[in-house]
């Protein structure tokens, strides 16, 4: 007899190979019928749902097309959902089984999961074949590690739009994982993947009472969020809006009821003399301008040690030209739109004012038509002249002397934000400096910085970028436990 073989209990998704062209075939394939579909969402309820009028949801790539209609919850609805809200009794094996059953069927969906993804999040092919990847990796990640405690109760959970599939499905398959009754509020600009989501997750034999749907803008979050027979919240999203979950939760709910708070970044890359030019230029085009920089992950400061700089910005320059920027459905694209006009004017304005500065140091080419923003470089001192996360594919980017090492890496921590952060370098030990030195809850040595694994990467900030235990890692489910978490927070 041989030794005997390791097996995991879970393994990640295997995805798609997107070079391997019969692939490429069969994913046309699927999802062609959904090219010019019409999708509906509205309240997925315990019992009988009363919305408001449905409204028009935009495809963020083109003003021509609505991938259909979305009838928000009304205050009724928010009532019935949290009167009839109940904690998913089931014993452990059940609800594991079912969240497999529910990865299952995301996976048989994947046509129809990456049409919306395209029509309606403005997702290139290679970033809807990893958020699939990612929701289905937590829900058998959550499945597998489901804790031995009782559930905090009723769970709100509010997600953004930028992972409209993967971070709504984290959130959900945690909360749910360890028992709890899900009260899930998608972004409002992403109702109808999530409506999807949700029926295929009843479909697998989730009870309704244990997970229901309300979709709407934030003031549905908001009632969700200040009501006492909430007892704790999941939220990922921007810093300011957790900010106002934090301080209703203290004046409506009980006590100490969890907030799981996901949140921005400023993030920084530092790329030092000794570092491999070729590789540090992918991993930076990679964080900066994937999924149109609409990371909260992505890369906002490159630092760019001054002996080699203007080289090696005439090879990322080089690499921006190559990228293509264009419709979300053409596999050729890299970059695809912006989410909505408010976020394209936003980042259009801070390009503008970058430009009538004489600051702006390179900018690609963008369809004309479409919320469609260039991956563009603009020149500050440091990240300390950065107000704001500006969310699109913008890099700012500044240079150092050898000697100022210690100085950006203290004016990095001064932000007070901590989510992610790179570094290319071939010393030893500056790599063991820095790391130690930067506060960042994702740090990446010579690679880029976006698109952590589940299971293998937890993901999560410290400081204004988040609450705790990371995503994806073996303590997450313990905040959505009334057991106190004990062991480390990673
Ligand atoms: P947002 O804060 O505007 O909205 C997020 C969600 O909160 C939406 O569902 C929205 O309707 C809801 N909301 C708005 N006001 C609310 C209120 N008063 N009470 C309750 N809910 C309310 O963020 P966004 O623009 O959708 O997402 C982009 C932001 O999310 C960026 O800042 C990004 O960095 C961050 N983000 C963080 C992570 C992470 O893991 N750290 C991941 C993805 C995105
Ligand atoms: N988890 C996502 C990433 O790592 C946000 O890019």
């Amino acid at each position: 007899t041989g030794p005997e073989l390791y097996q995991p209990e879970r393994i990640n998704s295997i995805g798609f190979d997107l070079a391997h062209l019969p692939t490429l075939d069969g994913i046309e394939a699927a999802r062609a019928p959904f090219k010019s579909h019409k999708w509906t969402s509205e309240p997925l309820l315990a019992r009988a749902a009363n919305p408001n009028a449905p409204e028009a949801v935009e495809n963020p790539a083109d003003s021509g097309d609505s991938p259909g209609t979305v009838a928000s919850a009304s205050e009724e609805d928010i009532e019935t959902a949290l009167t009839y809200a109940a904690p998913w009794n089931a014993p452990a094996e059940e609800r594991k089984a079912i969240l497999n059953k529910v990865a299952d069927l995301y996976e048989e969906n994947f046509g129809q999961l990456f049409a919306l993804l395209a029509r309606e999040a403005g997702k290139s092919m290679p970033d809807a074949v990893a958020e699939l990847r990612e929701a289905v990796d937590f829900l058998r990640y959550y499945g597998a590690n489901i804790p031995d405690a009782a559930p905090v109760g009723t769970f709100t959970c509010i997600s953004p739009w930028n992972f409209p599939l993967a971070i709504f499905t984290g959130q959900i398959s945690a909360a749910l994982a360890a028992g709890n009754a899900v009260l899930s509020k998608p972004a409002e600009q992403t109702p109808l993947i999530s409506h999807f989501a949700i029926s295929l997750m009843h479909q697998a034999g989730v009870p309704k009472a244990a997970l229901q749907l309300l979709p709407g803008a934030g003031s549905v979050g908001a009632a969700l969020t200040s009501d006492p027979r909430v007892d704790g919240v999941a939220f990922t999203g921007s810093t300011a809006t957790a900010m106002k979950i934090r301080a209703a939760m203290a004046e409506n709910l009980a006590p100490g009821a969890p907030l799981i708070a996901e949140t921005g970044g400023l993030n920084a890359m530092i790329v030092d003399s000794t570092a491999l030019p070729e590789q540090a230029v992918q991993a930076i085009v990679e964080s900066a301008f994937q999924s149109a920089g609409q990371r909260c992950s992505a890369l906002r400061c490159l630092y760019v040690q001054e002996d080699i700089a203007k080289p090696f910005i005439q090879m990322l320059t080089g690499a921006m030209d190559a990228l293509s920027v264009g419709q979300p459905w053409q596999l050729s694209t890299d970059c695809g739109p912006v989410i909505d006009e408010l976020a394209w004017s936003g980042i259009a304005v801070h390009i503008q004012t970058a430009r009538s500065e004489g600051r702006l140091m390179h900018e690609i080419a963008t369809p004309n038509s479409g919320r469609f923003i260039a991956p563009t470089l603009i020149r500050v001192n440091g990240i300390g002249d950065m107000k704001r996360e500006i969310f699109g594919p913008v890099l700012h980017v500044a240079t150092f002397k050898s000697q100022e090492l210690d100085k950006i890496i203290g004016d990095i921590n001064a932000t007070g934000y901590g989510l992610t952060f790179g570094l290319m370098t071939r010393i030893d030990d500056r790599v063991q400096h820095v790391t130690e030195a930067v506060g960042a809850g994702n740090i990446y040595v010579n690679r880029n910085q976006i698109g952590a694994i589940v299971g293998s990467q937890p993901f999560g900030g410290e400081g204004l970028s988040g609450t705790g235990p990371k995503a994806g890692g073996p303590n997450y489910l313990t905040r959505y436990t009334a057991r106190p978490a004990t062991q480390s927070e990673d």
